[in-house]
């Protein structure tokens, strides 16, 4: 497949980073601490010990990062504000250096000839709000409102592309019910009061946002397809579960269909009481849906499951350092999101695959062909959709440099650039070399 040509002249490919990934910097010009913050210093909390503290030290050298994406050739950038460098305390009193920041970023970018997307929220709730509660306080809501109006007046001009929420899945479910998130908790029902507050949250934010800026506005859920290990019929239904857990738990009550019944039924009055009457705030109308894809699932029955009874079973396929390589499932998330839920414009915001934290350039070279083969695969189901009629217009690549990957710290590598973090020395890997000859390709 000749990729460029497959894609089309207009299609547009990104890299994406995140605020307290790669930004470092935590206690400089105002910003104050984010969860993520007191959570990755935190005993055990981290695989490495590893922090945001310094990361890729970006704050300072986001000049260096623009030059690199330049030099790649990047259509878009997909990055985050981070909560806690504009609004330190969550609300209230503003952090001018902090906004200034990013109007730089943005600036850079525009004279770069690289679209800016912006999302809002990428994990780093500021731990002042945290102290209040968090996402199981409905203030936090309108906080984000507030906070999403502020980042608006300021960047809203020049923005091409605003996403609410990444993952907002990871933030309840990995943060409430599996705790390897912050705040660590283990609370189902907990777990879901915080994704009913981050969904409303969403509302109020996109409705701020109308208000005040023209460009698209949406949200960036990630999409694990979940199916059946084997033929058997209680599969089928456990996979549906995780369907609705995973899935349709976030993408149906933002598309105006509210919370998925049959996941309403399971979860009975472990349900926050009056989530129904937010589902009208909920569903703002929204312009395109993010999808994060990264692998698909299989699933079996497993009574022994309180509440979703199903087990995962490890693919026998190909796998990258943490996950399946299954290309197949980025496609299978496009053509439902445009058959069963008629979505009317789709963006990959974040599609790739690691590397172990050991990854280091031989000769000044990072041979990553398993990444070069990752994204050429998922890349050809991308145009194969496109040239099905599936509206996907963009790719953002994950990430655009090896960074501060959560609670794996520095031991698995996303970046299509190499990161020594000891001399925050920037090296394009293979992959990178492989996007930047696809944007620089005759678009007939
Ligand atoms: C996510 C986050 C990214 C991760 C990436 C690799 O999708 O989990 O948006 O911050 O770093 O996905 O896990």
């Amino acid at each position: 497949m000749d990729l460029r040509a497959a894609l089309g002249p207009d299609f547009r490919l990104g890299v994406a980073t995140s605020s307290y990934q790669i930004e470092g910097a935590v206690h400089e010009d105002g910003r104050l601490p984010s969860v993520w913050d007191t959570f990755s210093h935190a005993a055990g909390r981290t695989k490495d010990g590893g922090t945001g503290d310094v990361a890729c030290d970006h704050y300072y050298r986001y000049e260096d990062d623009l030059d690199l994406m330049e030099w790649l050739g990047v259509d878009a950038y997909r990055f985050s504000v981070a909560w806690p460098r504009v609004l330190p305390t969550g609300r209230g009193a503003v952090n001018v250096k902090g906004l200034d920041f990013y109007d730089r970023l943005v600036d850079g970018l525009l004279s770069r000839k690289i679209s800016p997307s912006v999302t809002l929220y990428h994990w780093d709730l500021p731990q002042a709000l945290e102290d209040r509660g968090g996402w199981l306080n409905r203030d936090t809501a309108s906080a984000f409102a507030e906070f999403s109006c502020l980042v608006a007046d300021r960047l809203g001009d020049r923005v091409d592309l605003w996403l609410t929420h990444n993952e907002p899945w990871c933030q309840a479910f990995l943060g409430y019910e599996i705790g390897l998130f912050p705040p660590g908790r283990k609370d189902f029902r907990q777990a879901l009061l915080c994704a009913h507050h981050l969904l409303l949250s969403h509302g109020l934010a996109v409705m701020a946002l109308r208000s005040r800026v023209t460009a698209p506005v949406g949200i960036a859920p990630n999409f694990m397809p979940a199916y059946p290990a084997t033929d058997r019929q209680e599969d089928a239904l456990a996979a549906r579960r995780q369907d609705g857990y995973f899935n349709r738990w976030f993408i149906e009550p933002a598309l105006g269909l509210g919370y998925p019944k049959d996941m309403l039924e399971l979860y009975g009055d472990l349900m926050p009481s009056g989530a129904q009457d937010d589902l009208s705030t909920i569903a703002q109308p929204i312009d395109v849906v993010g999808v994060n894809y990264y692998e698909r699932c299989l699933i079996k029955e497993d009574a022994t499951d309180p509440i979703l009874r199903r087990t995962f079973v490890t693919p026998e396929g190909p796998r990258t350092s943490d996950r399946e390589i299954f290309p197949e499932g980025i496609a299978d998330i496009l053509q439902r999101l445009h058959h069963e839920y008629q979505v009317p414009r789709i963006v990959v915001t974040e599609n790739g695959a690691a590397t172990p934290g050991s990854e280091s350039p031989e000769d000044g070279q990072v041979n990553d062909t398993m990444r070069v083969e990752f994204f050429r695969a998922h890349l050809e189901q991308v145009a194969r959709c496109r040239q099905a009629g599936i509206p996907v217009d963009t790719y953002f690549a994950w990430s655009l440099m090896d960074n501060f990957e959560w609670s794996e710290g520095y031991t698995l590598r996303y970046g299509i650039c190499h990161v020594d973090f000891d001399t925050q020395k920037r090296t394009p890997k293979a992959s990178a070399h492989f996007l930047r000859s696809l944007l620089r390709a005759e678009r007939q």
